[in-house]
């Protein structure tokens, strides 16, 4: 564990029930600032949007914890952050290693391969909106449930190749590793369950290939005679599995939801989307800078000392906690009002997808399914209103997770509408 020399060391509030002032706390008071996590783990936490532009490309800042962190050797059991820190996909790798990783899964990823998928995501999307569109009018609805949920699921499980019956499970073993409020041996339990999981679906795809992402990576490769690589491992291949899974469905299912909750509490700016003053993209763009899924995404390493000027240095080996979702929302970078929703604002620059080599692979696909997701619900019931507009739904009691748990809305089909 590291030293802190701070003896006013915040500590991050695990429950996210007030990220965003959280986050503008600790952006005010410097460029990096020490905080607890769960189990008294300490890290800098990186709020400001130039500082994590500087950090996320900074060739002294690794994600690799077995080279780069020696506290990793301290730390308590059953850490709950754990499965997604200490993740072994491509994401917590560095340099060579990285480019390489990554280079396997990339081309899956590429926008025009994305673009493939968008009658796959069209028909998904359909399908879970009729069963919207024959809701009793009145009705409240949990939108998350009812379509962002199953949408994302079922994309990136389509990319992957899961089998229908093991589908919920998976589901229900990914959204239980994100909650960074339980006990160690908890965390333990679940780690192990999504692992078997992930087991499950890899001896099922070498039993069962098919056109998918995972039989892709179990195909026999070419030895790669540009750096030398050999085929990937069975661990190599549970941890991209699990890294795709993880990455790509727990963070699209909250940027439909955010941009829903965002849209419907303000609804002259879905009176704006009729009148086309603003379109679906300003909408999406604006959900992003706003309320980003990802808050912070445990952990980077300093490879050497690092000034940040301010009287701030970050020391060799000492870990860093970017928060993604807090970029959006700076005031140097957003003067105007940063913490109000509006579309209409001619600058939405945000890091809501990272930066840098780690740039995240999944942004095409997670703007395609956001997008189809809005514009088909909207298009079939444009007369939809949040059911509690006075109660708030309780945010997801997460670090890493910026979302709501639920958020029941009123659909009204068109034709009964007033
Ligand atoms: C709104 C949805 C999404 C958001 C906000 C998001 C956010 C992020 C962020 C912030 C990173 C950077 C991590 C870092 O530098 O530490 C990242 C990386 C990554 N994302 Fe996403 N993501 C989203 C959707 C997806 C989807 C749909 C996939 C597809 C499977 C995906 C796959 C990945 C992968 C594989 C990485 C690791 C890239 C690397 O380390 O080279 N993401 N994502």
């Amino acid at each position: 564990m590291s030293a802190n020399p701070d003896h006013r060391c915040p500590v991050l509030d695990p429950t996210a029930r007030a990220a965003h002032a959280e986050a503008a706390g600790l952006r005010a008071r410097g460029p990096a600032v020490w905080v607890e996590l769960p189990g008294g783990v300490r890290a800098w936490s990186i709020t400001r949007h130039a500082v994590i532009r500087a950090l996320t490309t900074d060739p002294r800042v690794s994600r690799d914890f077995r080279r780069h962190w020696p506290g990793f050797a301290d730390l308590p059991e059953g850490w709950p952050p754990a499965p997604v820190a200490f993740q072994q996909g491509f994401v917590n790798t560095y340099g060579e290693e990285h480019r390489r990783r990554r280079a396997r899964v990339a081309p899956s990823f590429a926008p025009r391969r994305v673009e493939r998928m968008r009658p796959q995501v069209q028909a998904t999307a359909d399908r879970l909106i009729d069963v919207l569109a024959a809701v009793p009018p009145g009705e409240p609805v949990d939108i998350r449930a009812a379509l962002a949920l199953p949408l994302t699921m079922t994309v990136i499980c389509d990319l992957l190749g899961v089998p229908e019956p093991l589908r919920p499970r998976l589901g229900h073993a990914i959204d239980a590793i994100v909650d960074t409020g339980v006990e160690p041996a908890e965390a333990v339990a679940r780690g192990l369950e999504l692992r078997a999981r992930l087991v499950e679906l890899l001896h099922h795809k070498q039993q069962y290939p098919g056109a998918d992402l995972t039989s892709d990576l179990l195909a026999p490769v070419e030895p790669d005679r540009e750096h030398g690589a050999a085929p990937a491992t069975e661990q190599e291949l549970l941890d991209a599995l699990f890294l795709m899974l993880g990455a790509g469905y727990e963070t699209s299912v909250n940027l439909i939801t955010n941009a829903l909750s965002e849209l419907l509490a303000r609804p002259e700016h879905i009176e704006r989307l009729r009148t086309t003053a603003v379109d679906w993209d300003d909408i999406i763009e604006e959900a992003l800078r706003h309320q980003g899924p990802v808050t912070y995404l445990p952990l980077r390493y300093a490879i050497e000392d690092i000034d940040l000027g301010e009287g701030v240095v970050i020391r060799r080996g000492e870990p860093i906690m970017i928060a993604f979702g807090a970029a959006g929302r700076d005031p140097e970078l957003h003067p105007d009002d940063p913490d109000l929703f509006d579309p209409t604002r001619a600058d939405k620059a945000h890091l809501a997808f990272g930066y840098g080599p780690h740039f995240c692979l999944g942004a095409h696909l997670a703007r395609l399914e956001t997008r189809i997701a809005l514009t088909t619900l909207f298009d079939r019931l444009p007369h939809l209103a949040l059911a509690h507009p006075e109660q708030p739904p309780p945010p997801i009691a997460s670090l890493m997770i910026n979302g709501l748990t639920r958020l029941d809305i009123v659909p009204t089909p068109l034709a009964v509408a007033g």
